[in-house]
């Protein structure tokens, strides 16, 4: 299988509850690695261009507001398979349907306040990794 990178945001909720490092641990012990990663407090604007392909979603509104709420951690995770790995660990975006073991069920409340964020493709990887790094902020660990 390919060596891939994914994009992912451990959100204002999980940062607020100090479960960073909890959360990280999941990645690494499945053979993640995080290339990248840094704290950002979430302006509107960036927020808002992030998730611009649900504008006219009913819950867009909030999620700008969740987002911007408190900071974020966002990071570059890369190993074989990343993206759909990644996605595995997340669970489900609705923690109520959320497999067991997974982070949602783990560390996430509701829908609306999900924990964390991973990228769903390769192309929303690559744009979402070019939305908050540039290629100089990168470590590759497989190579
Ligand atoms: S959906 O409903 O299948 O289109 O959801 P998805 O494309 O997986 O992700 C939508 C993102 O918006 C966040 N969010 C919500 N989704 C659905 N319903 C409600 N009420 C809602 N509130 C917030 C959801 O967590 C997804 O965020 P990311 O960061 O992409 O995981």
């Amino acid at each position: 299988m390919a060596v891939q990178r994914t994009f992912s945001i451990i959100k204002p909720d999980a940062v607020a509850k100090n479960q960073i490092g909890a959360i990280q641990s999941r990645f690494e012990q499945a053979g993640l690695n995080i290339v990248a990663a840094k704290m950002l407090q979430l302006s509107e604007q960036v927020a808002a261009g992030f998730y611009a392909e649900h504008k006219e979603r009913g819950f867009f509104k909030d999620l700008v507001a969740f987002m911007t709420s408190g900071p974020v951690l966002v990071q570059v995770l890369e190993g074989e398979n990343a993206i759909a790995r990644n996605r595995e660990l997340m669970g489900a975006t609705n923690p109520k349907e959320a497999a067991a073991g997974t982070i949602r069920a783990d560390f996430a409340q509701s829908i609306d306040e999900n924990a964390v964020h991973g990228s769903d493709s390769e192309s929303s990887a690559a744009r979402e990794i070019a939305y908050f790094f540039s290629a100089t902020e990168l470590c590759p660990r497989l190579r």
